[in-house]
């Protein structure tokens, strides 16, 4: 019953008619979004990528092809060609571009014909994401996908276009390679040629950029899949895309003014808005105290307060112990928030202990006097300190967490954000950038009893700090630099160790033997000592920045073909076991399970 599309061709993009094509012919194709029968008429909105277009199948126009209409479904594919008509009045709808005007069918060919899908084609489905994963070609129909992916290219589009316009290079780099030290699982290949020997897929291509550098190619960048075996959520996907860049011969400020231009060029293309340059900096000290994040959203104040002084002799033990044991005791103070219910604090309890809180303690400020379990414990001075350190007015609910420093701002940091949604504190048609500078270069993994870099191992140390390599490790500051949109982390960077003597000491700060890093790193060192230039870069998290200029809440929405939280792809039912066989060929034997 399908008709052959023969000589047939299309003119224009659904989205493409308006009032200007009135009396064209044209030919249009695309799937039947809705086919509605009127009193002899019927219409079908015809959609392809770019939107939606009327076509009308007439009787009086023609009564063969308005009867061929009558088997059209949705999803059929179709090819019209008609002449462009003004609507009559009243049925013009102006939700539509194309809301003026229908095509007036004259000939019809059915392309294919489509089962019924498992839920409507519309931007609201009420279907969920694990559906829609599975039936991804047809949940990609979506015009509000479609829109994200079309965005998504433009963005791509213009990153290439700005940094060719700055002389940066685009070389690829091995996705069959070695493991790269960014703190996540490293995603294994198995070498067939090599029994029990593997490839890594790239965490990043971190050090094969910095080869580039020491080879001289100046300015590299890449809009590149990385991959990582790490637990997911809503900005984070086993494979992503980053835009990766390397500088050679140039600071922190170089690459921060390379990389802001980058935002300007991409947010203006694509959203048509103008950028505030340059961008707030914040130093990780600074973020750490007064947002408790080094991923600070900056659209709203609501800042922590450091109030361990004040306590640390406090009769209230919990927060004067936490002081004696190197802790510290902040307050966030919920301006206006006393009307908040025992249940909303319990929740925001609940809340804070993710983070390994183990209490919530908060004070309620009425006309005359403190609400609040913790009060009786304070001294008059306490009270007055804590009143003006803390700003608390009538009316205001004050929050305490006494933790160690990392747990203490990682909760209240938390709270903070949560309460700046909670209590409409953020204008979301603000993009606020910040860089953050300064971060410790290496932090003291307890677990493994050792230190781990933060950033990468190649991040070069702050010159100032660097005698406290051997002594104090944890005090050292490094040039690595984080970018931070609206509270994501969206890229991250450093300027790089280019001295062989620097990598051997910071290698050897991080506890690991000479023969180690030799073993797994010693290529990195023969590149350096052969005449490294002084070099830096940054990759920018493409998928969050898409995720963001489209208003989406998760990067899989702005991802053809996103794996679920486990790592799952719906679609192709990836992962999946293999045949003995093709095991047997790798030299590799499953455990069972
Ligand atoms: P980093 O590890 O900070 O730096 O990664 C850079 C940026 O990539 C994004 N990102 C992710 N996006 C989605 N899913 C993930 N699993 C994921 N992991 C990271 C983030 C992050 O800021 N080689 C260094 C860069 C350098 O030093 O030049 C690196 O990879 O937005
Ligand atoms: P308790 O003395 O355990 O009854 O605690 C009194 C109040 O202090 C309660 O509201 C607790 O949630 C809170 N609290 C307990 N431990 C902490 C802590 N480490 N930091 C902040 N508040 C706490």
């Amino acid at each position: 019953m399908t008709d052959k599309l023969g000589d047939m061709r299309r003119t224009h993009h659904c989205c493409r008619l308006t009032v200007d094509e009135i009396g064209r012919e044209v030919v249009l194709m695309g799937w039947v979004q809705r086919r509605r029968d009127h009193g002899g008429v019927i219409f079908v909105d015809l959609r392809d990528r770019e939107g939606i277009t009327q076509v009308v199948f007439n009787p009086l126009v023609d009564e063969a092809i308005h009867q061929k209409a009558h088997v059209l479904r949705n999803e059929y594919v179709i090819g019209v060609k008609g002449r462009v008509e003004a609507r009559p009045e009243g049925m013009i709808n102006p939700n539509l571009v194309t809301g003026e005007i229908e095509v007036l069918v004259t000939e019809l060919k059915i392309l294919n014909v489509a089962q019924t899908p498992p839920f409507l084609i519309e931007d609201q489905v009420d279907v969920s994401e694990t559906v829609r994963l599975q039936y991804r070609h047809l949940d990609l129909r979506r015009s509000r996908l479609q829109r994200n992916l079309i965005l998504r290219h433009r963005a791509a589009r213009a990153v290439r276009r700005y940094l060719d316009g700055l002389g940066f290079l685009d070389i690829e780099t091995p996705v069959l390679t070695r493991s790269t030290p960014e703190g996540a699982r490293d995603y294994l290949v198995p070498s067939r040629v090599n029994p029990g020997e593997f490839y890594a897929l790239p965490q990043s291509p971190q050090l094969f950029k910095q080869l580039l550098m020491i080879s001289g190619f100046d300015r590299y960048y890449q809009i590149v899949r990385c991959f990582r075996d790490e637990d997911l959520r809503a900005d984070r996907q086993p494979e992503f895309t980053q835009i990766d860049v390397e500088m050679s011969f140039v600071g922190e400020d170089d690459i921060m003014a390379m990389t802001e231009g980058l935002m300007a060029a991409l947010f203006k293309t694509v959203l048509d808005k103008s950028l505030e340059r340059p961008f707030a900096r914040l130093t990780w000290k600074e973020a750490m105290d007064r947002y408790g994040l080094d991923k600070p959203d900056i659209r709203f104040d609501l800042e922590l307060t450091d109030i361990s002084d004040i306590v640390a002799h406090s009769g209230f033990r919990v927060f004067s112990n936490a002081v004696a044991k190197n802790g510290i005791v902040k307050a966030l103070n919920a301006k206006g928030c006393i009307d908040f219910s025992r249940k909303e604090i319990d929740d925001l309890t609940d809340l804070t202990a993710v983070y390994g809180t183990k209490g919530l303690a908060w004070i309620k400020v009425r006309e005359d006097r403190w609400q609040s379990p913790i009060v009786k414990f304070f001294s008059d001075e306490e009270k007055a300190a804590l009143t003006e350190r803390v700003d608390m007015a009538p009316g205001d609910l004050v929050f305490f967490v006494a933790d160690t420093p990392k747990i203490t701002n990682e909760s209240l940091g938390h709270l903070r954000n949560h309460l700046g949604k909670r209590l409409n504190l953020i204008n979301d048609s603000v993009f606020a950038f910040t860089w953050v500078t300064h971060f410790p270069l290496m932090e003291y993994d307890a677990n493994k009893k050792r230190f781990e870099a933060l950033h990468h191992p190649f991040t070069a140390p702050l010159e100032e700090d660097c005698d406290q390599l051997e002594s104090a490790p944890e005090t050292v500051r490094s040039r690595a630099y984080d970018l931070v949109l609206n509270g994501t982390e969206i890229g991250g960077g450093s300027i790089r160790i280019h001295q062989p003597s620097m990598q051997a000491q910071v290698f050897k700060a991080l506890g690991l033997d000479r023969e180690i890093y030799e073993k797994k790193f010693g290529f990195l060192l023969d590149a350096l000592n052969s005449g490294a230039p002084p070099h830096g870069g940054i990759a920018l998290g493409f998928d969050r920045l898409v995720s963001i200029l489209c208003g989406e809440p998760t990067i899989r929405d702005v991802i053809a073909f996103p794996k679920t939280q486990k790592a799952a792809c719906l679609l192709t039912g990836a992962p999946s076991t293999v045949a003995k066989p093709q095991l047997d060929e790798l030299s590799i034997r499953v455990k069972p399970i």
